[in-house]
């Protein structure tokens, strides 16, 4: 929850969330947040947020089932939040595009995403692991490396904190996260 309040930071006005899941970040929202639209294409994930939806304090629509296809309007949005997301998201350049196309310019990403590891050896355990871990995590990648896809969709990155999170050291090739804030030009 620490790092998902910190991604959080700065969110303001008209938000979007891709891979809205259970509703884990709900809590972590600023006030200054003034709708939160959410686009997840998993029924249970839905349900399962039920709960935290209803107790939100801002209004939350589904607008959408897949981050590669928005329905919004260029420019609809202040801010869009991924945590744990691109990493899944099939064709995830054709989502960044589609993230940059509905932020105004000016407006940020932010994202919190576990990938690619700078450590040789943790690296290429994450190249070993790759195939296994998309059969068994729903399409879940390790090699990801989500502040450089982000960069290379045209966003500038202002803020990125990279470490791993506590756990033993064969817990690295899923550890490595990076929080970061990025804009639209
Ligand atoms: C590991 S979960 C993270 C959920 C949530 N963001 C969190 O931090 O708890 C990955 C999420 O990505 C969603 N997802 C998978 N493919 C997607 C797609 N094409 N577009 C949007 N979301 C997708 C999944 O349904 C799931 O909710």
């Amino acid at each position: 929850m620490r790092l998902r309040r910190q991604v959080c930071e700065g969110l303001s006005g008209r938000v979007l969330e891709i891979g809205f899941g259970s509703g884990l970040n709900i809590s972590a929202y600023p006030a200054a947040v003034a709708s939160l639209d959410a686009v997840e294409p998993s029924e249970v994930g839905w349900a399962l947020s039920a709960e935290r939806r209803a107790a939100a304090s801002v209004p939350i629509a589904r607008v959408g089932l897949d981050g590669q296809r928005l329905a919004a309007a260029d420019a609809a949005y202040d801010a869009v939040l991924t945590t744990f997301t691109l990493c899944t998201i099939p064709d995830v350049e054709t989502a960044l595009a589609e993230v940059r196309r509905v932020l105004r310019p000016g407006g940020s990403l932010h994202l919190l995403e576990h990938g690619l590891a700078p450590d040789p050896k943790v690296a290429t355990w994450q190249r070993r692991l790759d195939g296994l871990q998309g059969r068994i995590a729903a399409g879940c990648h390790l090699v990801r490396d989500a502040p450089e896809l982000a960069r290379a969709a045209g966003f500038e990155v202002q803020r990125l904190e990279q470490a791993y999170l506590p756990g033993p050291g064969i817990s690295k090739p899923w550890g490595f996260v990076s929080l970061a804030v990025a804009t639209r030009p």
